[in-house]
């Protein structure tokens, strides 16, 4: 098979997205109709100038320019707007079905009312395109108390969400900071995710899985450093959502030849591809299966897995899942 027929097999096989930060696919020009609409001022005079200052070097330069984009979702509009341009522009990359993220602390802090946040995103998962659900995260340089209080306002709204995660900054505010939210979680019947291992040594995995019991890890590249942890991730099944053009701009690897993804296969773990950010790290979701099958030695079988390890790993309902997985395989068998 040729490269460019490999592209082409990436770009239109079935695929689920399960690491997405809906205000991370905020894009520059969005930002700016919703400045204007909303009269808020912004310290960038154009798209251009706003877009060139997305030269990161670590996750926290990130961090401070993702939650001043943020800065312009007041109405439940804004909130539907946004959702619904990720959403169509994940249908155009063939993704079925999206868990996506989302960060109340970021705007009940600035005095937008949780209702407003989970009511707009909600509303254009039930309009879009594409099968759709909700994870609600906690920011982890918070206190556990705020991720309580957040807890609180989230409850008349459970129905809307499927499960909670964890992240922002990650190296000093380890998984053990948030046990107790996560157990009240889990009582709820939550499903639990949170990031770790990304710029997090690999105990917070292993931290991750033990005190707070989740059931996959976002990001958790850095498994590799512990073969113990390797090992278990393998024998236990735990899916990682991987972030390959995330990694590359945040400097979590120099560039993507050096991309560990083909080894987190090759140790036999549940890998996913994934766009994390999508508007701040150059792309959505196809480009990140292109840049990283561009960059690695990967074939046809590498996207193939990839693909049915992103609707194995997902919290779809048995039944959804099969259907999805059995309209991959009738995908691959006439490739
Ligand atoms: N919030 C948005 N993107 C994130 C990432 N990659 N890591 C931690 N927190 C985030
Ligand atoms: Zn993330």
């Amino acid at each position: 098979m040729s490269q460019k027929q490999l592209q082409s097999v990436l770009q239109q096989m079935p695929k689920a997205e399960l690491h997405i930060h809906i205000e991370g696919s905020l894009e520059p020009e969005l930002i700016f109709e919703l400045a204007q609409r909303n009269g808020v001022a912004l310290a960038y005079e154009s798209v251009d100038s706003l877009r060139k200052a997305y030269a990161f070097d670590n996750l926290q330069s990130f961090l401070d320019i993702y939650y001043a984009g943020a800065s312009v979702l007041l109405k439940e509009q804004d909130f539907y707007d946004m959702t619904m341009a990720y959403l169509q522009r994940a249908a155009a990359d063939n993704v079925r079905h999206a868990e996506i993220f989302f960060d109340p602390q970021t705007h009940t802090a600035r005095g937008v009312p949780f209702e407003t946040v989970i009511n707009g995103i909600w509303r254009a998962c039930q309009d879009g395109p594409i099968s759709a659900s909700l994870i609600m995260c906690f920011l982890r340089h918070l206190s556990e108390a705020d991720a309580i209080a957040t807890l609180e306002e989230a409850l008349p709204f459970r129905d809307k969400i499927i499960g909670v995660g964890l992240d922002s900054s990650e190296v000093g505010h380890p998984p053990e900071k948030f046990c107790r939210v996560f157990e009240r979680c889990r009582q709820l019947g939550l499903h639990l995710v949170a990031h770790a291992g990304e710029e997090g040594p690999p105990e917070y995995i292993e931290t991750a899985l033990d005190l707070l019991n989740v059931e996959r890890i976002d990001h958790g590249v850095r498994c590799l450093e512990s073969p113990v942890l390797t090992e278990r991730l393998a024998r236990e099944q735990i899916a990682l959502t991987v972030c390959p053009l995330s990694n590359i701009k945040l400097r979590v690897f120099d560039h993507m030849g050096q991309h560990n993804l083909l080894e987190l296969l090759d140790a036999g773990l549940a890998a996913t591809v994934n766009s994390d950010d999508p508007a701040y790290f150059g792309g959505y979701m196809n480009d990140n299966f292109l840049a990283a099958f561009d960059a690695l030695p990967l074939g046809l079988s590498h996207a193939h897995r990839l693909a049915r390890n992103s609707f194995n790993a997902s919290f779809l309902e048995p039944e959804a899942k099969r259907a999805f997985i059995e309209e991959l395989d009738a995908f691959f068998a006439k490739v």
